[in-house]
């Protein structure tokens, strides 16, 4: 089973994956960091736990497709099985989707299908709802849709400002999301990609 994780930005989902790595809870490596930004902090983070990491941007090419081309070789190349997004904000191509079915797996910063998109946290502290959450899901070609595998509640304080919100949510995320992706890992045992 190889993994990699593709993220965008800070990358403390990365770094959480990572330390379950480390400390065993998930029985697997990550083989492979990808990030579409070349100054992304996860690189820095995947440097410290000596992962191997790539990076390229959607501007230097042609397209958005000629991007997914070279992101799908990169993960071919390295023989990837498993792909999993940790703040990745881009949505997947098709070409990818159909490389890697049932293989790509999202985290989002809220109640599917409530309040998707790039602001999930803010969107909801804003809505003035009760309650929030964290969703742990499969990808398909839509904005954080797809099947759900996982989600746990948050609830939103009266006196929670917007950062306190932020701090909850990633705490539920850094345990969450090693949990969910253990649990996979276990399922598909020793499958790759090609069977
Ligand atoms: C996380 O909160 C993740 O759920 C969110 O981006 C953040 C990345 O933080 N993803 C989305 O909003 C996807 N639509 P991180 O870089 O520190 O892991």
């Amino acid at each position: 089973m190889k993994i990699a994780v593709l993220a965008s930005g800070n990358g403390s989902n990365f770094e959480a994956l990572a330390n379950a790595v480390r400390n065993g809870e998930i029985p697997a490596k990550i083989d492979l960091l990808f990030s579409d930004h070349q100054d992304a902090y996860v690189l820095k983070r995947a440097e410290k736990f000596q992962i191997p990491s790539e990076s390229f941007e959607l501007k230097e090419f042609e397209n958005k497709a000629a991007y997914e081309y070279a992101l799908l070789n990169l993960l071919k190349k390295n023989q990837i099985d498993l792909v999993i997004l940790a703040g990745y904000m881009r949505i997947v191509g098709e070409k990818l989707l159909q490389a890697f079915p049932k293989r790509i797996i999202n985290i989002h910063p809220a109640l599917l299908p409530s309040f998707p998109g790039l602001h999930g946290i803010k969107d909801a502290f804003e809505a003035g709802v009760a309650e929030t959450g964290v969703t742990v899901h499969y990808v398909d070609s839509g904005v954080d849709t797809g099947p759900v595998i996982a989600q746990e509640k948050v609830i939103i304080d009266k006196n929670d400002t917007l950062e306190i919100l932020e701090e909850k949510i990633h705490a539920v995320e850094h345990g969450l999301y090693p949990a969910v992706i253990a649990k996979i890992i276990k399922e598909l045992g020793h499958e790759t990609c090609a069977d």
